[in-house]
């Protein structure tokens, strides 16, 4: 158990990544604080965790709104009497072409993706450093923080924002010692984020099709899960990591490190 004793906020906690590193910290002992937009993603999620046995609380949240932040934070406090990890994963996903992007979707994308983060370390941060706790704080990038990829341009600029927000954060965290680190997960393999839905009672979601296949172009030919994600973000939250703030840790099957044009799997 890494994380015993430990309090945890992961925001955007879908069947997906969220919910499977919300199920990896309390696996590891954390208790979970569960937020999302969406209030069944976080009521569900907690309640999914309670059942395997661990303790955690759903909380809906607009992570864009800093009323709604600060009042999730002083819940947590009152419930938990402090926050040690914060998990800012919750994102708005996909796009469009810079060419064809209504200013409004790009203002709310970044507002989510960059904002939302921005928001919960601000309140979460305070927190710990009132509290002097040395606690650990995770955000969630992609691949497409370090590439030009067509048709998604608020998703690569914001996520590309992320990685030095999470360097500046740690900077400004470190003389508290809280460490600041992102996370990089690249396209995820969906088979066990379609069964945790099913776990929390919910139809299995239909197979889409990608435009690409992802597995033949990653090193390691598979996809990673959110698990994979979720043991990453223990190992950052834990103090096996006490050493390590302002570092981008990649979980991408070695997609970034790969020489460009080589297709492994071809
Ligand atoms: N799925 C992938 O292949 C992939 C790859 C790289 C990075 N990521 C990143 O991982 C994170 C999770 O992605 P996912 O695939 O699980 O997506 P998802 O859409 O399943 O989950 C995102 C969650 O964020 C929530 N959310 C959106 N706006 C919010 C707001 N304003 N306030 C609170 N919650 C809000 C949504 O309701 C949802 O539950 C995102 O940051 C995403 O950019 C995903």
């Amino acid at each position: 158990m890494k994380l015993a004793g430990k309090v945890a906020i992961v925001t955007g906690t879908s069947p997906n990544i969220g919910g499977g590193i919300a199920q990896g910290l309390a696996d590891e002992g954390a208790v979970v604080a569960c937020v999302d937009l969406v209030p069944e993603n976080a009521l569900q999620c907690a309640d999914w965790i309670k059942s395997r046995g661990g303790d955690a609380l759903g909380i809906p949240c607009d992570v864009t709104d800093e009323t709604q932040v600060a009042a999730m934070v002083a819940r947590v406090r009152e419930t938990y009497r402090g926050v040690d990890i914060l998990v800012n994963n919750a994102g708005i996903l996909g796009g469009l072409s810079v060419l064809d992007m209504p200013v409004e979707r790009w203002t709310r994308q970044l507002g989510v993706n960059l904002t939302g983060t921005f928001l919960c370390t601000k309140h979460v941060g305070r927190l710990m450093v009132e509290q002097g706790r040395r606690g650990s704080i995770i955000v969630i990038a992609s691949t497409a923080a370090h590439q030009g990829q067509p048709g998604n341009i608020a998703y690569c600029t914001s996520k590309s924002g992320l990685l030095n927000f999470a360097r500046a954060a740690a900077m400004d965290l470190v003389k508290h010692g809280i460490r600041v680190n992102s996370l990089t997960p690249t396209a995820t393999d969906v088979g066990e984020s379609h069964d945790r839905a099913v776990e929390w009672g919910r139809p299995r979601p239909e197979r889409r099709g990608r435009l690409l296949d992802f597995a033949k172009m990653v090193p390691t030919g598979e996809l990673p899960s959110p698990r994979h994600y979720a043991r990453a973000a223990v190992f950052l939250a834990s103090d096996d990591a006490e050493m390590i703030t302002g570092f981008d840790l990649r979980v991408d099957a070695g997609a970034i490190a790969k020489y460009w044009p080589w297709i492994p799997q071809a």
